[in-house]
């Protein structure tokens, strides 16, 4: 929970307003469009742009021969327009003559094959000579354009680990840095790696750290703590190369602000490695919007983002760094984004701590992979088009919120989500691969609190609980260091933690915890023992079956789907059964009372309608502040930001049909049309306001 009053700073202190703009190409158009671009731009509401992102070769077309004119002629041209450039270094895609002089730019793949030249994102995080080219063009374009009027902070590189799924390189020199780095955390001790590893089985004992190979497809894969490390590494190393880059800015201009953009919780990166790294978090936001079946669930998973993403450096606001202002190229089916979702699914990051909406791309390329991505300029070239009046529209409610920029959201609650266990989760072999889904999982549990308009934060391991009064851990699979006792003294001192079946099982390694799970201390603080786990197929139901006077006051029945755990409850109280099968009749849900707080224990993976309504309990129960008192309409949620003197509402509709808002007592100040609203709040369709009223108090 934050309890901040005052601000955070704006992202850069150049330009205390709202973010509006984009990745900007100059360098893929002629001269000629670039004064259109200029007053397109002051159309559209625009004041930041990303420039330079993919523009190495025009950089530096040949090896040490430098071509800044056209840039500086564009930097010139932003701060003559009152906008701002967020200056990209260009490593992310690599000239011809780059890999043809250097091949050791490229990635070795898993099978030992070095990759041609060509797409962008897959170079090797060690090659001295790509570390040392990157230094030269960095240190030309911190030295030409730091003190440059337009210049607002550095988007460092694109996307690290992505295109390719993020597949590492395997080059002798990263295997050589693999091992070096196993060295180091285990104490250079083989023996130690040896136990971690569980390398007794399959006669997979090392004898040297040298004998080692990273985990693929030709080589070792069966030993778990391998793959983990592996995965551990290659976050590492991405950091490592992101310092590498980053230190040649920071010397040349220290008080430039840098970030490097992150993407939808993605796997390969643990971005909770990454928090302390960039000065801000910045990341890119594609939800299907209306081609994935349901507009609420994926608002709600893009909040979940959203969350994860301010949470990352405790609640300060961070940049939507790309989004799309019509429709992706690659979704399996492409729709467009019906009248409002634009100005909707914006505010939604700005509601929940963006202070910044940007785009991929600003005006359509002409050519190649991304020509019919969506664009803030189409083809047609100017403003009359549909999208360019939706991004304009937003860009007038944009200014309108000055007094947004550096507020916080305030969260009683976390989920936590967590990567090495994600990781884990998703090399073990068990329960069925399809049940595994713990970001889905994570996401559930999330949606619940979404829903009700209650602030959440998506948190991993590495958290404190104490400033939290609910946290919820759903599959907590693997226990890293001091998360049992974390989650222990959270409840005895009054918590209420909600964990879920499959926690409690292996430590960091992925060793399985012996003598009973939830282990780690955990089977005293939730009062049961899970003792093992029927996973269902994908038409079986079973049913949880709530006790008679339980203590969620909730009766009835609820579908069960996929996963049950077969638990007793030693000292916990039991609040539900199973109702099928050969457990029927055996608990499902239980409640321990530990110390101070309660411990639930939720053993099987139920439906939506169930998380929905036991968090509605405990959230009554605990009295955890929601953004507006009333039950919120099906589809419609209520986010708030403040700075502990003004709360700012957003009240959002992800429906296609009118919505009736109860607002309570409160009268409201309408932010960005102005006037009092009170009573009731009539959204249409994918529509939003945001309102104001003094802050009010826990
Ligand atoms: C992002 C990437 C952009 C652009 C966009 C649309 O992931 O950073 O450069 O490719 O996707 O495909």
């Amino acid at each position: 929970m934050h309890t901040q009053s005052d601000r955070y700073p704006p992202i850069s202190p150049k330009c205390p307003h709202m973010l509006h703009g984009g990745d900007y190409n100059p360098d893929q158009w002629p001269t000629e469009v670039w004064a259109e671009d200029m007053r397109l731009m002051k159309a559209a509401g625009c004041n930041a742009m990303s420039v330079g992102i993919f523009a190495w070769s025009r950089l530096e077309p040949q090896e040490g021969q430098y071509e800044f004119g056209w840039l500086d002629r564009i930097m010139d041209m932003l701060a003559e327009n009152d906008a701002f450039a967020i200056l990209a270094t260009p490593s992310a895609a690599r000239p011809a003559w780059l890999d043809a002089r250097y091949p050791e730019c490229c990635k070795v793949t898993a099978e030992g094959q070095r990759r041609d030249h060509g797409m962008r994102h897959n170079f090797c995080w060690s090659s001295p000579a790509f570390r040392e080219k990157v230094t030269a063009i960095n240190t030309r374009l911190a030295e030409r354009y730091g003190t440059h009027p337009a210049l607002l902070m550095w988007h460092v590189s694109n996307e690290y680990g992505g295109e390719g799924s993020g597949a590492p390189c395997y080059c002798e020199l990263c295997q050589a840095w693999f091992r070096d780095w196993l060295r180091d955390r285990y104490d250079n001790d083989i023996e130690t790696l040896n136990h971690a590893w569980w390398t007794a089985f399959w006669s997979s004992r090392y004898e040297s750290f040298d004998q080692i190979d990273a985990p693929g497809p030709l080589g070792e894969r069966a030993i778990h703590g391998l793959t983990l490390d592996w995965k551990r590494f290659n976050t590492h190393q991405a950091i490592d190369f992101y310092r590498h880059e980053t230190s040649t800015l920071k010397r040349i201009t220290p008080d430039v602000s840098c970030t490097t953009n992150f993407m939808w919780a993605f796997e390969p990166q643990d971005y909770w490695q990454w928090a302390n790294e960039v000065d801000i978090v910045s990341w890119d936001g594609y939800p299907g919007w209306h081609c994935r079946g349901d507009d609420v669930r994926e608002a709600a998973g893009a909040a979940f983002n959203h969350d994860l993403f301010r949470s990352l450096k405790a609640g300060r606001p961070f940049m939507l760094m790309e989004s799309v202002p019509s429709v992706t190229s690659w979704f399996p089916v492409c729709k467009l984004k019906r009248p409002g979702m634009h100005k909707l699914s914006s505010l939604l990051a700005i509601a929940h701590g963006s202070d910044t909406v940007q785009y991929f791309q600003w005006r359509k390329s002409r050519g190649a992979t991304e020509k019919f991505f969506g664009a803030v300029v189409d083809h047609v070239g100017h403003e009359d088009t549909r999208v360019f009046g939706d991004v304009a529209e937003l860009g007038r409610v944009l200014k309108k919120l000055d007094g947004v920029v550096g507020t916080t959201v305030r969260s009683e609650v976390a989920v936590l989500f967590d990567w090495p266990t994600r990781w884990a989760v998703s090399a073990m072999s068990g329960l069925g691969h399809r049940h595994r889904n713990y970001l889905g999982t994570c996401m559930q549990h999330h949606a619940a609190f979404w829903t009700m308009g209650i602030g959440v934060d998506v948190i991993d391991q590495t958290v404190a609980l104490d400033e939290y009064r609910l946290a919820v851990l759903p599959m907590l699979y693997m226990l890293r260091p001091g998360m049992a006792e974390k989650i222990e003294r959270f409840v005895a001192d009054g918590g209420t933690a909600v964990m879920t079946y499959w926690s409690g099982i292996v430590d960091e390694h992925d060793l399985c915890h012996l003598g009973g799970w939830p282990g780690g201390g955990l089977r005293k603080v939730f009062g049961v023992w899970d003792e093992e786990t029927d996973a269902i197929c994908e038409d079986d139901v079973q049913r949880l079956v709530l006790s008679e006077g339980n203590e969620l006051g909730l009766a009835g029945e609820y579908e069960i789907h996929q996963l049950c755990a077969l638990i007793h409850a030693e000292g916990a109280t039991v609040a539900g059964t199973y109702g099928e099968d050969f457990y029927a009749g055996r608990p499902a849900l239980t409640v321990n009372h530990y110390g101070d707080g309660k411990a639930w224990y939720v053993a099987a993976r139920t439906g939506q309608d169930f998380l929905d309504d036991l968090y509605g309990r405990l959230a009554s129960d605990l009295g955890l502040r929601r953004t507006l008192d009333a039950t919120l309409p099906q589809g419609v949620t209520a986010r708030m930001r403040t700075n502990g003197e003004t709360d700012y509402v957003f009240v959002m509709n992800f429906t296609d049909a009118v919505a009736g808002v109860d607002l309570g007592e409160t009268t409201f100040a309408d932010v960005v049309n102005g006037g009092e609203v009170a009573g009731r709040l009539a959204l249409p369709a994918y529509g939003v306001a945001i309102l104001s009223r003094p802050a009010v108090e826990a």
